[in-house]
């Protein structure tokens, strides 16, 4: 990022935005600031952002259309998306899907990969890259022991290009 770079944290709990700013005075980070907000709805202005990150926050959203949509709205032309997350690799079962913990937990609401690149496609985005990590599986069977989880679900690298062309 460098000096002269700047970033804008977005969360939709107080606690968090305010956690992170007392971090960041803590730290000393003066080109850094913290939006309450939704990433379905981002309180970031249109094509101001070079990248947008984010790790475990995707899968959570029960509107992934509309978080890509966004991200889309707040990258400059030629800006890229370069998430981490939680993907469905399997169909989870819907005893899986319906359980409010393992929802909270990054996995009930983890959505299949073909699903996020269309999304992320329709969007708008090209050069969308989804890679599953393999060797997730053996930290995200201790979120549920027992359960098989990393059957269903594992953490994957999520990326996209905004192209350089086009009207927004
Ligand atoms: C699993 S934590 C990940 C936090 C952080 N990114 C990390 O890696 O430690 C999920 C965070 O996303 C936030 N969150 C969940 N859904 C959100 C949404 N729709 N819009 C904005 N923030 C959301 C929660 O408040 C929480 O702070």
């Amino acid at each position: 990022m460098g000096p002269t770079g700047r970033v804008i944290g977005v969360d939709m709990t107080p606690d968090m935005v305010s956690k992170a700013r007392r971090n960041a005075a803590t730290g000393r980070f003066t080109n850094v600031e913290f939006r309450l907000g939704e990433i379905e709805h981002l309180p970031v202005a249109d094509r101001t952002a070079d990248v947008i990150i984010s790790n475990c926050v995707i899968n959570l959203s029960p509107d992934k259309p509309a978080v890509f949509r966004e991200a889309f709205r707040v990258l400059k032309r030629g800006g890229r998306l370069a998430i981490s997350d939680v993907v469905a690799t399997a169909e989870l079962p819907q005893e899986m899907k319906d359980d409010l913990a393992l929802i909270a937990g990054c996995i009930g609401n983890a959505a299949p990969i073909a699903d996020l690149e269309a999304a992320m496609r329709d969007a708008g985005f090209v050069d969308v890259r989804i890679a599953p990590k393999d060797a997730s599986r053996t930290f995200i069977k201790d979120w549920a022991p027992g359960r098989s989880v990393e059957d269903y679900v594992q953490s994957a690298t999520i990326e996209a290009v905004k192209p350089r062309g086009g009207c927004c």
